[in-house]
């Protein structure tokens, strides 16, 4: 059965500069050329979840813009991916998160962002929209808005017996008192390994099945470790398996995790079994990191589908 998607989360206007490398701590460098996206880690999975969910499945968005020009790119951006946006409040004492990205010819990036309006989405803004959360089956959040916040909003989730997704991103340790509430977690390496308290490394599949295990203990029902070219593994105390990635040509990795997890939303609204929604999630990821920017990055539904007919499951 299908139902809503709730992504409550993050709105940012993205100033993208291409550099041929990293600049080193002190050091000036000359980059290619600059672009302004609509991104946000929030708003970048909203319009994956819209581009990719059929007609059955409504998409709302909760967040904080300013009442400002970047305000008015992101809410435009959102409602063109069929995203319902009357949860976005536009706030007159604070500009619209903004986000500075380096990527570099090789399609690495860095990212600073400053948080702006996102700093004030309250719990208080998440029990106004409590209505919202009766249209929902899938609820999917990420931390680039007030912990507190996430912690009321997983909460409500978990009462009202939706489907709770956390993408632990940016990567910080988080409590039990949050973790107890989310039903499915999908950090990348470098997440999965702050969550545990340990350095980033890259990670085998074996690794990543270990450190889904201690994941697990952690407080989420189930963990999805994104794994980015190798694709992804899936645990929970019953199942575990392994989907491998797609070969792509990488231009730009921006948001190929948010439309990983916009992907997968859209997928279990839809009623699709959770390893080939894993698949699907994969394989629209791989068809981001082909396109430069987050939000215009995100492919098409058919996109994505004809990748997955090309690459039929062995
Ligand atoms: O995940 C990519 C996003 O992170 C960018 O769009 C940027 O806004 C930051 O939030």
């Amino acid at each position: 059965m299908a139902g809503g998607i709730l992504v409550i989360g993050s709105l940012n206007c993205d100033y993208v500069a291409t550099v041929p490398r990293m600049p080193a701590p002190g050091e000036t460098i000359t980059g290619d050329h600059l672009e302004i996206h609509p991104g946000g880690k929030g708003a970048n999975q909203a319009v994956a979840a819209g581009r990719m969910a059929d007609a059955s499945v409504e998409v709302h968005m909760l967040g904080c813009v300013g009442r400002d020009a970047a305000g008015a790119l992101l809410l435009d951006s959102v409602r063109r991916a069929g995203v319902e946006t009357a949860g976005i409040r536009e706030l007159d004492d604070a500009p619209t998160g903004s986000a500075l990205i380096w990527v570099t010819d090789s399609g690495q990036n860095s990212i600073v962002v400053i948080p702006g309006a996102n700093a004030l989405l309250s719990p208080d803004d998440i029990r106004a929209q409590e209505a919202l959360y009766w249209k929902t089956r899938v609820a999917l959040l990420q931390l680039e808005t007030p912990l507190d916040t996430v912690g009321a909003a997983l909460e409500l989730g978990r009462q009202r017996r939706l489907i709770t997704i956390l993408d632990p991103a940016p990567a910080q340790p988080l409590p039990y008192e949050i973790l107890q509430h989310v039903d499915l977690l999908t950090p990348n390496e470098t997440e999965a390994a702050l969550l545990l308290r340990e350095t980033p490394r890259a990670l085998t599949i074996d690794d990543a099945y270990s450190m889904g295990q201690r994941l697990l203990d952690l407080g989420p029902r189930s963990v999805i470790v994104k794994l980015g070219a190798e694709g992804a593994v899936f645990l929970n105390r019953l199942q575990r398996f392994h989907e491998p990635g797609f070969a792509v040509r990488a231009v730009d990795t921006t948001a190929a995790g948010d439309t990983f997890n916009g992907a997968l939303a859209a997928a279990i609204a839809e009623g699709m079994d959770i390893q080939p929604a894993v698949r699907f999630a994969c394989a629209a990821a791989a068809l981001s990191v082909t396109r430069r920017g987050a939000q215009p990055s995100v492919p098409s539904r058919e996109d994505t589908d004809a990748l997955l007919r090309a690459n039929p499951a062995s």
